[in-house]
C-alpha cells in the first residue's frame, strides 16, 4: 500500500520535470508500438544507459547524438570495427564500456535476430556487458516490463528513504534495496485509470500522449523518476528535502526532522 503511494508521488513529480531536460533518448513509452520499434528503443536506451554510467547527462548528449548518427541501428553497430567504436567513444573514458557494446550488439544480431530480448532476465543471461541495472533500465523504459533499477543514485536515495544504516555493498543490504525498488515500481500494476488520475496535474491531460504532453505512468517512468530524483535532488552532500516529493514518506527525513525538534 505505501509503495503504491511512493510510486504515485514519484510519477506526479516526474510528470512535472520530465519534459524540460532535453535528453534525446527519452521518449514517452507507447505500448502500441510494434516489436521492432520497441527493440529500436531498447537499443537507444542501452547506448544511453551505458554512456551515463559515470558520465553526466550534459556530457553524454553530444556523444549520444554522434553515436546514433554513425550507428542508427544495432545492426550498424554490430558491423563496426572496434577502432570506429573507440573513436566515437574518445573522451568518455572507461573504454571497456565501448567494446562491450560492440560485442553485445554482435551477440544480439547473431542469436536474437537483432532485437535485444524483451525481459531483463534474458538480457542479463545472454548479452555480455549488461548487468542487472542496465537490463532493468532497458526493459522497463523500452519494453514496459515491471522490473526495478538500482544504480548509485537510487541506492543512496532508498537508503535514506528507509533510514537504512547498513554496509552499502553487503549482499543483505542490496537485497533490501532491490526489493524496495521492486515494490515501488510494482505500484504501476494498479488499475491504469487510478495511476493516471493520481499522476495528473494541472498541466497534464489524463492519459493524453504526445511529445509535449507524454503519458506518465509506466514502469520506465517510475524508474527514471527514481534515477533523476536521486541524481538531481537527493544528492550526496545535500538531500534538498524541501524539494522532495517523497519527504512525507521518507524515514530519513522524519528521523532528521525529529532529531532537530528534539534539539530545539
Ligand atoms: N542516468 C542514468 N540513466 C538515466 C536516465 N534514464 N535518465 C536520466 N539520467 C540517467
Amino acid at each position: 500500500q505505501s509503495a503504491v503511494s511512493t510510486c504515485r508521488a514519484l510519477l506526479h513529480w516526474y510528470a512535472g520535470v520530465s519534459r524540460s531536460r532535453g535528453m534525446p533518448w527519452r521518449k514517452p513509452y507507447d505500448p502500441s508500438l510494434s516489436i521492432d520499434a520497441r527493440a529500436q528503443r531498447a537499443y537507444e536506451v542501452w547506448i544511453s544507459e551505458i554512456m551515463l554510467q559515470q558520465t553526466q547527462v550534459a556530457t553524454v548528449i553530444p556523444y549520444y547524438n554522434r553515436w546514433m548518427e554513425k550507428f542508427p541501428t544495432i545492426r550498424d553497430l554490430a558491423a563496426a570495427t572496434i577502432e570506429e567504436v573507440n573513436s566515437l567513444w574518445k573522451g568518455l573514458g572507461y573504454y571497456s564500456r565501448a567494446s562491450r557494446l560492440l560485442s553485445g550488439a554482435q551477440k544480439t544480431v547473431k542469436d536474437f535476430n537483432g532485437r535485444l530480448p524483451d525481459n531483463a532476465k534474458d538480457i542479463e543471461a545472454h548479452i555480455p556487458g549488461i548487468g542487472r541495472y542496465s537490463a532493468g533500465a532497458i526493459c522497463s523504459i523500452a519494453y514496459g516490463e515491471v522490473v526495478p533499477v538500482l544504480d548509485g543514485n537510487v541506492h543512496r536515495l532508498l537508503s535514506r528513504f528507509l533510514a537504512l544504516h547498513a554496509q552499502p555493498k553487503a549482499k543483505a543490504t542490496l537485497n533490501i534495496l532491490w526489493s524496495a525498488a521492486n515494490d515501488i515500481v510494482c505500484g504501476v500494476k494498479a488499475p491504469r485509470e487510478e495511476v493516471m488520475e493520481a499522476v495528473a496535474d494541472d498541466e497534464l491531460t489524463t492519459g493524453a500522449r504526445s511529445t509535449e504532453n507524454p503519458a506518465i505512468g509506466y514502469p520506465g517512468d517510475v524508474n527514471q523518476a527514481l534515477i533523476e530524483l536521486g541524481s538531481t535532488v537527493c544528492k550526496v552532500r545535500d538531500p534538498n528535502c524541501e524539494e522532495c516529493p517523497l519527504r512525507d514518506q521518507c524515514a530519513g527525513y522524519l528521523w532528521s526532522s525529529a532529531s532537530k525538534t528534539a534539539a530545539d
